[in-house]
């Protein structure tokens, strides 16, 4: 058995990060990771690192918004910065937990990208990228998919729309007009940026060693979190009140399933972005597996994260 290392977790302030990172924590003596938690700087995030120190973990915080490119590159050095002063055990896993929505897509992140990709996808792509020479194999990058990227009946009831996809320039552009686009174009951004996770994890797989294994974990439908808190009130009321439903997923259960994909034996065989849904490994439709796609998404989310920091040096 390998032993646990470091544990890096973005998103870890509340609902499936936050039950992730404690379970992370509960592990007995011997099994348990260092943790690093990268959110939001503020009062979640001392409160679950204080939370994961008290059950016996060794915790760092990083506070990083997700929606600016420069602050993940400054969290990025902080981590190496820390793993290169050995006050933490080898970074085996990073689990790249944080999303979000946004009711309106015409909403920007600090670089000018549209939202939703911006903290879906592009802000963990340059973490990822930032720290890839500072995994210690074996390790594990695990990312957070949705079965959104596709309809089935029970979405079209819903009316979640499945991923409309375009050139990943066109889905980092954010929506114009004086009127928001409306909650049809927020689920299909959102559901563009879980498709792109899949693209993504699929060539990052292509391009890393052996020693990193590349998997996506899709939680279950967890109505009720703060992941649609930009929707309209009625249809929160509407999540809150389906989130007591038996057998729906919540954070409580779903949360310690993404922790054992970062550490447990039972996983260590997963690569090529293996899509996990809570513990059953699943096959992802043709329209996930796509070379051209992942090609061409890693080609533009490298010249969008350039340009985000050609501009950034340039207004120094
Ligand atoms: N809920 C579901 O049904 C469902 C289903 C499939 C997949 N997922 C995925 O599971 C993951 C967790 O979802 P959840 O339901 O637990 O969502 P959540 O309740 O909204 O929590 C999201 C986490 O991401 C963080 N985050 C969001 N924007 C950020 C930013 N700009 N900078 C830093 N941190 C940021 C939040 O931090 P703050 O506390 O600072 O806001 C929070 O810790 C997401 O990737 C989501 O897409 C969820």
């Amino acid at each position: 058995m390998t032993p646990p290392g470091t544990v890096l977790i973005t998103g870890p302030t509340r609902n499936l990060g936050r039950y992730a990172t404690l379970a992370l924590a509960d592990r007995p003596d011997g099994r348990r990771p260092d943790l690093l938690l990268v959110g939001r700087a503020g009062p979640g995030l001392t409160a679950v690192a204080e939370e994961a120190r008290s059950r016996g973990a060794t915790v760092r915080e990083i506070g990083c918004d997700l929606s600016s490119l420069a602050e993940v590159r400054t969290a990025g050095a902080a981590v190496r910065d820390l793993l290169a002063a050995g006050d933490l055990h080898p970074l085996r896993a990073l689990v790249a937990n944080a999303g979000t929505t946004t009711a309106d897509t015409r909403r920007a992140s600090a670089d000018g990208y549209e939202l939703t990709f911006a903290v879906n996808h592009l802000a963990h792509a340059q973490l990822i990228g930032d720290l890839l020479d500072s995994l210690a194999a074996p390790a594990r990058i695990v990312l957070l998919g949705s079965n959104t990227y596709h309809a089935n009946i029970w979405r079209k009831l819903l009316h979640v729309p499945e991923a409309v996809w375009a050139d990943p320039l066109e889905l980092a552009r954010p929506a114009t007009g004086d009127q928001a686009p409306g909650m049809n174009a927020a689920g299909v951004a959102y559901s563009n940026a879980k498709l792109a996770v899949l693209y993504y994890a699929h060539e990052l797989q292509r391009r890393v060693g052996d020693g990193i294994a590349v998997s996506v974990f899709e939680p279950g439908w967890m109505p009720g979190t703060a992941l649609g808190r930009t929707a309209p009130e009625a249809v929160q009321r509407i999540g809150r009140a389906l989130a007591r439903v038996p057998g729906v997923s919540t954070p409580e259960r779903s949360g310690p399933l993404l922790a054992s994909m970062a550490l447990d034996d039972r996983w260590a065989h997963l690569r090529d972005g293996a899509f996990v849904v809570k513990t059953k490994l699943t096959e992802v439709r043709p329209v996930a597996q796509d070379r051209a796609r992942e090609k061409r998404l890693w080609e533009a989310t490298a010249d969008l994260l350039s340009t985000a920091q050609a501009s950034q040096d340039a207004s120094r």
